[in-house]
């Protein structure tokens, strides 16, 4: 199938390889022309693993185009994919302008029946306003179809290839059989494509992250009120976890939930349910733990310290907003590193991956160790702010000649509680003893 990808940031590039790794002609589309060719050079614009490989294998085998006119892109593709950015306007509400102009852009631009999908994140009622600009601008046939994303990234390759689930959107029967057809050999396992309306399928996809959000703050509270009773929220998790209804899986309590889309799609929730009339009073409190979470680590080196961390050295080990990516957007990472130097201390950091993006904002207001070992030499303590497999199973023996103490701040639990007394560490981690 011929297809057009609008967009060629983090969804759309990863949709538009996945779909022509199955054998479909893919075209992508973006504005910035500078990034275009270096697509077009074969050089991949984000970390994402897995992606390389198949950005190559496709780009060889010419079934993975990119270019910067939205004509050529969209002339002979059956269906149209949307994955445009969708930023919190100064409301919180999702700013659809993107989205809209390319609508317009496309309508103006077709001469026979597309199919057009938002892959977007967008609010409930997208696929109609998208509607009304391309009836406005054009009189061909088209059909405008909701498709969320749930794609993680880090693992954003797996989770296409082999979704757990695809929602569409649409009541167009013709839209749902391309659909249908498209997504077929990536749901051979016999998980569902879901068919329903767009409003629904649109509601889907922050519903979903909200839900996950909600889990996440909900073992923020339990954690805290873990080191209040004395209790081990890893015990407790694991406890509840064995339960299917609940299930084990984002369980984990830490330093609060960020990235591109949690904090920006619970926010949009519960900004459109005001529109709406409606007061979500749990997505409130999701926000509301979630930001009291981002403040607990440096919170507890603070009390460590009595409040005095002037000229003292902090090692911080990660700075991405989760493993397995490069993305720093809204990552707790951000917001420990201010609250470190404006308190006089001083950072040396180590991430695998997003080094050059947290340069990129703190410039030498701190330093970037070449690995995990010189980021603790000579550090007063030591934060562990993402969980990279790399920090699970450090070398202790090397870890203990290079920190000036033996202090740990780990927002991520990553150690053995027991194991690292035995050792001889003050140990601080989250919702487990000191
Ligand atoms: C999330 C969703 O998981 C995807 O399904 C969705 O498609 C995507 O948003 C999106 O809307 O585009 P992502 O932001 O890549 O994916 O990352 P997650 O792995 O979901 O993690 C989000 C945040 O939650 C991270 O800060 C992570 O550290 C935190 N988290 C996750 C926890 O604190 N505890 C957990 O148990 C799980």
């Amino acid at each position: 199938m011929k297809i057009a990808v609008v967009g060629t940031g983090y969804v759309g590039l990863v949709t538009g390889t996945c779909l022509a790794e199955t054998g479909n002609q893919v075209i992508c589309v973006d504005i910035n022309e500078k990034k275009v060719k270096m697509m077009q050079d074969g050089q991949l614009p984000i970390y994402e693993p897995g992606l390389e490989l198949l950005f190559h294998r496709n780009i060889k085998q010419e079934r993975l185009h990119f270019t910067s006119n939205l004509a050529e892109a969209i002339a002979e593709a059956k269906i149209i994919f949307l994955a445009l950015p969708t930023p919190p306007g100064g409301d919180g509400s999702a700013d659809l302008s993107y989205v809209l102009g390319a609508a317009k852009d496309i309508a103006k631009l077709i001469t026979d029946y597309k199919v057009i999908v938002t892959k977007s994140t967008v609010p409930v009622g997208t696929a109609d306003k998208v509607t009304a600009v391309m009836n406005a601008n054009t009189t061909i046939e088209f059909a405008v179809v909701s498709n969320p994303e749930f794609l993680r990234e880090g693992v954003a390759v797996e989770d296409f290839m082999k979704p757990d689930r695809v929602v569409v959107g649409t009541k167009d029967e013709r839209a749902r059989k391309l659909m249908a057809e498209l997504y077929a050999p990536y749901v051979r396992q016999g998980n569902p494509v879901i068919f329903m309306d767009e409003r629904s399928s649109e509601l889907t996809k922050y519903a979903a992250n909200s839900f996950l959000a909600t889990k996440i703050s909900f073992m923020n509270e339990i954690a805290n009120l873990c080191e209040l009773v004395g209790a081990d929220v890893d015990m407790v998790r694991r406890g509840i976890g064995a339960d299917n209804r609940i299930g084990k899986r984002f369980l984990f309590s830490g330093i609060g939930y960020g990235g591109s889309c949690f904090p920006k799609d619970v926010q949009a929730l519960a900004k459109s349910s005001e529109e709406n009339k409606y007061n979500f009073r749990i997505l409130n409190s999701v926000m509301e733990v979630n930001e009291i979470q981002k403040k607990v680590l440096v919170e507890k080196v603070k009390k460590y310290y009595k409040g005095d961390i002037k000229g003292k050295k902090f090692a911080m080990w990660g700075l991405a907003f989760k493993p397995e990516t490069d993305d720093i957007r809204e990552a707790p990472a951000l917001y420990i590193i201010d609250e470190l130097l404006a308190a006089g201390a001083e950072v040396s950091a180590f991430d695998p991956e997003a080094m050059k993006n947290v340069e990129a904002l703190f410039g030498d207001k701190i330093k970037y160790a070449a690995d995990q070992y010189e980021a603790i030499d000579g550090a007063d303590a030591l934060l562990i702010v993402t969980e990279w497999s790399l920090f699970r199973t450090p070398d202790f023996d090397q870890m203990d000649s290079l920190l000036k103490e033996k202090v740990i701040f780990d927002g991520r639990n990553l150690y053995d509680l027991d194991k690292m007394i035995d050792c001889g560490y003050y140990y601080n981690s989250i919702g487990r003893k000191e």
